[in-house]
């Protein structure tokens, strides 16, 4: 489908928001769920990029994702103007599976695993008000978004050099004795694993969305796969991810 570019800011020195809108299936997004989105017409490159939809507005009808230029792709994208047109496919992927009401959730976010948080939170704001939000960035500079998540609850920051919040990493943060039920993140996967080593031994229900360099996007190339915590399975980050349950997937 044909999405107009409504918007586009440019966050840190390689971060870009990017805000689109037209005929898109907005009521069925799932929080963590990506777009595969169509780079200059196919004529440089075949393979669609993946990008997760960091907030979905469903009375403005419009999407709005946040990429970090690395290549080709997303340099293109972070060229794109008002007015110009993006064919993408989506939404895709299973995303987050939210919480019992009432509970006791932190969120924990690092650097370009920040954004698809941002709806996570929005849906979460509605089931509980016991919410921590944690975002680790490299550096002040590197920061985007956090006056953006504190309009929609508490916020703790870590940047390794301490620049901005607190020195340090996001485990630092992260209180164990504070009897979270369930934590949701999205980040590097190094984050991701020192995150469940930090919560080993304690009884959290934790979901991490995955990262791969992907095919079809859609299931039926296998070209994502990440394997089962017994390393037995494997299983296709495109479909049955990004969002995993840790305790299923080897980190
Ligand atoms: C489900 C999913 C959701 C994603 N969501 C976002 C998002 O919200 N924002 C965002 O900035 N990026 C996101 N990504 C990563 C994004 O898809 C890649 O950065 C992008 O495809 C790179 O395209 P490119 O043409 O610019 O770079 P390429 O020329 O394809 O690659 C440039 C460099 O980036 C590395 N790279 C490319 N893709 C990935 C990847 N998936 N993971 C790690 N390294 C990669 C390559 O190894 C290479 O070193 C997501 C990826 C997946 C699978
Ligand atoms: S990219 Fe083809 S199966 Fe995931």
């Amino acid at each position: 489908m044909l999405l107009d570019v409504t918007g586009i800011t440019n966050l840190t020195s390689n971060i870009w928001e990017l805000c689109l809108s037209g005929p898109f299936p907005y009521q069925r997004v799932q929080a963590g769920q990506f777009i595969n989105i169509l780079i200059n017409q196919g004529k440089d490159h075949i393979l669609r990029r993946p990008i997760s939809i960091a907030e979905v507005d469903t009375n403005k009808k419009s999407l709005t994702i946040v990429f970090r230029v690395v290549g080709q792709g997303t340099e293109w994208l972070s060229q794109r103007q008002v007015g110009d047109q993006l064919n993408i496919i989506g939404p895709l992927g299973t995303g987050f599976q939210l919480p019992a009401k009432n509970s006791k959730v932190v969120v924990v976010g690092g650097g370009i695993g920040v954004p698809p948080l941002y709806q996570l939170v929005k849906e979460l704001k509605q089931i509980t008000n016991d919410l921590t939000i944690i975002l680790g960035f490299r550096n002040q500079a590197d920061c985007f978004w956090v006056e953006r998540f504190a309009k929609l609850g508490q916020v703790l920051v870590a940047t390794n050099d301490g620049s901005f919040g607190t020195k340090g990493f996001v485990t630092d943060l992260l209180d164990t004795k504070a009897n979270y039920e369930y934590l949701y993140s999205c980040g590097p996967r190094g984050m991701l694993q020192a995150l469940k080593n930090h919560c080993q031994g304690i009884n959290i229900q934790g979901y991490v969305s995955l990262e791969e360099r992907m095919a079809c996007g859609v299931g039926a190339c296998y070209g994502c796969v990440c394997s089962s915590a017994d390393r037995k399975l494997h299983y296709r980050i495109c479909k049955e991810g990004p969002v995993f349950n840790w305790e299923e997937v080897a980190l």
